[in-house]
């Protein structure tokens, strides 16, 4: 192992276990549980997806989450070094996970960009009337519009990583955690006193009803029900980003990884489940009282989000805007806290090498620097409006209409390839495979132990070494095939 100890001062630490709880919990509840669980489960078999999800989230989850606070720990380091001081034949992983979190940001902070300015319209719709789903377009094809939010966005996650974990990150998660929940409550409130709610639940939860119901047209396989399970439990989790490493390494020695693990993959999944019983049933009430048949109401993807639900904000009248406010700032809280993390993985690497090298290292410096490129890049991002505008990958390459796939409809798209696509489920397979077979589950012993003396190790040991390099490698094929559309599954 590399010796030479962290710059402390700079790196940080979590003040407190309950701090660092919330603080993962904030990075796990994003936008993937706001818009992409819900939709899933219903659209995969209600009830019995969830079941397969917690199976594996158990089985894969909690196994890789374990394993990634316990290396930032026992390291003391950020992803890259985390991975250079246990390994050389694994070292290259340890830059997966900072070039995906950076990739994310690219378009995360477009989608938070997006939160800012329908805060702003439901804001204004209390003066001038609630605009609906038509904002939604208006917004996409207006390039300036959406680089000056994402900037804006940008900005506050800037200010909140700047001002260093405990001072920052913990901060704003002690406050927007709790705050966030609450508005989920008076969300869900509102939504099931909405005539027509019930189907909408029935939606999420009855196995098979979403295509008895007309929802969606038919049965998935079993097979892509365990892929998009297998998919969305990994994103969903925040794992192979280096943000789990990241916040490991904050951690003090005497705080129980097994027991925090398990109560950051049971928090997610909650907040998940809350939101589906929130958006699903306003979406499907508003689509009902409508007109609109039950197939054609969006149920996913930002449509959801940003046009679905600002119709249901617009068709309750001048009180609409209130409710879409609350729901606003809930999902720009949860992009911010998921955010602030990613950025924070990328920012310690380079906090890391500058101690390595016996060099001072600068966390606001490092920070301006690692936010300024992540806001260029997300320029394109944002100028593209979701392949609105013209320049989307396939025209930017020349391709034609009909080679239009998931990798290259837009930007957004484009850099969700290479991360959430390729980095990290390779990652997270690679994480395994080094954990289960060169350095073996036993490196990791005392770390585990420290804070915990219950039983732990056969189990870890056997889903580090057999069960996730196996889901993970599954995962790969189905991530590349859903971009790629290869047809394989
Ligand atoms: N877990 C976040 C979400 O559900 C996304 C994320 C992935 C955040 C990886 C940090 C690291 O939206």
């Amino acid at each position: 192992m590399d010796n030479k100890m962290p710059d402390t001062n700079q790196r940080g630490s979590f003040g407190s276990n309950i701090g660092f709880l919330l603080s993962a919990i904030g990075s796990a509840v994003g936008l993937g549980n706001i818009w992409g669980f819900p939709y899933k489960m219903g659209a995969c078999g209600g009830f019995t997806f969830l079941l397969v999800y917690l199976a594996l989230a158990v089985f894969v989850g909690f196994a890789i989450m374990l394993g990634e606070l316990a290396l930032g720990r026992k390291t003391g380091f950020g992803p890259v070094n985390a991975y250079k001081a246990v390994s050389k034949r694994f070292k290259w992983v340890g830059w997966l996970a900072i070039i995906a979190p950076f990739l994310i940001m690219t378009f995360y902070s477009v989608l938070g960009g997006y939160c800012i300015y329908y805060i702003v319209i439901n804001l204004v719709g209390l003066f001038r009337g609630v605009p609906g789903s038509e904002t939604f377009g208006a917004m996409l094809t207006s390039p300036m519009l959406q680089i000056g939010v994402m900037i804006l966005f940008m900005l506050i996650c800037y200010l909140i990583n700047r001002s260093g974990v405990d001072g920052g990150i913990e901060k704003f998660n002690q406050v927007g955690m709790p705050a966030l929940f609450v508005m989920l409550v008076i969300i869900i409130i509102k939504a099931w006193t909405m005539p027509g709610a019930g189907e909408g639940l029935k939606f999420m939860f009855v196995p098979g009803y979403a295509v008895k119901g007309g929802f969606i047209e038919e049965t998935p396989s079993l097979l892509s029900v365990l892929a998009t399970a297998g998919g969305q439990m990994f994103f969903s989790l925040s794992l192979a980003m280096g943000a789990m490493i990241t916040y490991g390494s904050y951690l003090d020695k005497g705080e129980n990884l097994p027991k925090n693990s398990v109560i950051i993959v049971v928090s997610d999944t909650i907040v998940a489940l809350m939101a589906g019983v929130a958006v699903i049933p306003a979406a499907v009430a508003n689509g009902i009282a409508q007109g609109t048949p039950v197939g054609e109401i969006k149920l996913n993807g930002p449509g959801l989000l940003f046009s679905t639900l600002q119709d249901v904000f617009h068709n309750m009248g001048a009180i609409g805007g209130i409710f879409g406010i609350i729901f606003f700032v809930l999902v720009l809280i949860a992009a911010i806290s998921s955010a602030i993390s990613l950025i924070e993985a990328v920012s310690v690497t380079f906090i890391d090498r500058a101690s390595a090298k016996g060099k001072e290292p600068s966390r606001p410096r490092t920070v301006t620097l690692v936010c300024a490129v992540i806001t260029l890049v997300a320029c394109l991002v944002a100028a593209d409006g979701l392949g609105s505008n013209g320049f989307a990958p396939w025209q930017f390459f020349g391709m034609g209409e009909d080679a239009v796939k998931g990798w290259n409809d837009c930007w957004l798209d484009f850099m969700d390839v290479w991360s959430e696509g390729i980095a990290m489920p390779l990652g997270a397979m690679m994480m395994a495979i080094m954990i289960g077979w060169e350095l073996k589950p036993s490196f990791f012993h005392d770390e585990i132990h420290s804070g915990y003396n219950g039983r732990i190790d056969g189990f870890w040991s056997f889903c580090m070494k057999y069960l996730v390099p196996i889901a993970m490698f599954f995962i790969l094929l189905v991530q590349l095939d859903s971009f790629f559309g290869f047809g394989w599954f």
